[in-house]
């Protein structure tokens, strides 16, 4: 006679919101916001000193939640950056909007895996109007479509694999490159100024981030539209060309027009990474900048760039997305539905990488429906305005020389001390430079990220912080020339 089984024992305790209740939302989050544009901006830390304060080993036993946090709290408003700052200028990082806290707390409130629509129907929903918005401002028609993923470097990886589908054909998959590509050399062509997320895809693709190849630029930095012509002649085995709107270093734009006119009469898969430049799609100013983008086949855009979402938001939209189906479509078992099935079955995972994902489509969604198209193209375009009133300054001060004028709204810039004194050789005005950046970062207001530019090293600003205002500029030129004085004696 069978017997029953056991019941397993009655844990002692839950881990029910009920039992033990978060502290108040609102209480632990406002100190955190307040503190994002306080300076200073940057504090030194030791990674030693910071780890000392977190357990070696996960603990065994729990901590009270209110002595956990505060202890988090204290840990987390001392030491972090303040990408948030408005006179921060390094790198191309989020500045964030007041309703990031908000958004982000909903979206982990409902812990949606937006798979596709049957595990987050809402979710899906608002992914996809989201994009199709975005697909809008490309100018792509209703036959494109796109995924959330965490960063501009995933969308690119996206993007490639979907343009190795199209070189070789949807049995790529299966085969693998290598087969695929029957001998020849599969190569990406893109200017030098790209972003290095293309050759790690490439690695991760079978390229080769080597087979990635340097198209000469101009004086500008934008890709050589004649160089790209004999680039694509040369070579046998092209996976795709990559043009850039918004260089990261230098906020060059590629031709985008030419480069998709060139890409077309090759049969070419044209990706236009606008990781960065995006966000300048929502000012009808500065959208003409990017004519020709809605004939690239794929374009990468980081909300959590120029949009001023919160990290990490980024997309990629396809022109036609047969091709990025045709390498990540997959089925199983346990997860079954068609590639284009209704809307009720709509699969995020057949057009990208991730299966299970968070709803990072919400903060967006809040974002653009809260402050709407213009509002944020307004601010978009102020930054623009604040980086050519920066570029002005260096035209303007004798003892600054502008470096690369903003095609968007990074400036690069060096102090130049006196002309005509002998001992002011390249290398001494490259010390000062290096020097007056590193001490702007050792003080409160403001940072500047290390870059060179031909070889040298500049002042670089790159301004996407919907906060920054005339004033930080003004105050950033005065501290470097101030500094810049003392360091030229
Ligand atoms: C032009 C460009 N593309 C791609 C990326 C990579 O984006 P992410 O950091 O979101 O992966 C960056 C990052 O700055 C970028 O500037």
């Amino acid at each position: 006679m069978n017997k029953l089984p056991p019941v397993p024992p009655v844990l002692p305790e839950s881990m029910s919101l009920v039992e033990s209740p978060p502290a108040n939302i609102d209480a632990l989050v406002a100190p955190l916001m307040a503190a994002r544009a306080e300076s200073p901006i940057v504090v030194p830390t030791r990674a030693a000193d910071l780890a000392a304060r977190i357990p070696r080993d996960l603990p065994a036993d729990g901590a009270p939640l209110d002595e956990l946090l505060a202890g988090l709290e204290d840990l987390l408003l001392a030491h972090s950056r303040r990408n948030t700052h408005p006179g921060f200028f390094g790198y191309i990082a989020s500045g964030g909007l007041p309703i990031d806290a908000l958004a982000n707390a909903m979206v982990g409130a409902l812990n949606q895996n937006v798979v596709g629509y049957p595990s987050s129907p809402a979710a899906a929903t608002i992914e996809r109007a989201v994009l199709r918005w975005l697909a809008n401002l490309v100018g792509y028609d209703e036959g494109a479509d796109g995924v959330f993923l965490g960063g501009g470097s995933s969308a690119n990886l996206t993007a490639m694999a979907a343009a190795a589908s199209h070189q070789f054909g949807p049995d790529y998959r299966a085969r693998g490159i290598v087969s695929a590509a029957g001998g020849k050399r599969p190569v990406v062509l893109c200017s030098k100024a790209t972003h290095f997320s293309v050759q790690r895809a490439a690695a991760l693709l079978g390229i080769g981030s080597d087979q990635v190849v340097a198209v000469e630029t101009d004086a500008q930095f934008r890709l050589r539209p004649d160089a790209l012509e004999s680039a694509l002649e040369r070579e046998e085995c092209v996976v795709c060309v990559v043009g850039s709107a918004g260089t990261t270093n230098t906020g060059a734009i590629d031709p985008l027009k030419e480069m998709a006119a060139i890409c077309a009469r090759h049969d070419t898969w044209f990706h236009i990474d606008a990781a960065y430049g995006g966000g300048a799609l929502l000012s009808p100013e500065l959208a003409p900048l990017f004519d020709g983008i809605a004939a690239a086949d794929s374009v990468t855009m980081d909300l959590h760039k120029w949009f001023y979402n919160p990290i990490d938001s980024s997309v990629v939209l396809f022109r036609d997305p047969k091709y990025a189906r045709s390498v990540f479509y997959e089925t199983s078992d346990y997860v079954a539905f068609p590639p284009d099935g209704p809307p009720e079955q709509h699969m995020f995972f057949h057009l990208g990488p991730d299966l299970s994902r968070r709803f990072r489509a919400l903060p967006a969604y809040i974002a653009f429906a809260h402050y709407g198209r213009d509002r944020l193209g307004r601010n978009v375009l102020h930054n623009v305005e604040c980086a050519r009133y920066l570029a002005d300054l260096a035209r303007y001060h004798d003892d600054l020389e502008l470096v690369t004028a903003p095609e968007l709204s990074i400036v690069t810039f060096r102090y130049r001390p006196k002309r005509g004194d002998v001992s002011m050789t390249d290398a001494r005005v490259d010390d000062i430079n290096r020097e007056i950046r590193a001490r702007v970062e050792s003080e409160a207001d403001y940072l500047l990220s290390p870059t060179t530019v031909n070889g040298r090293p500049v002042l670089r600003a790159c301004i996407i912080n919907h906060a920054t205002r005339a004033s930080h500029i003004e105050g950033l030129v005065s501290r470097v020339r101030e500094i810049g004085v003392e360091l030229s004696g």
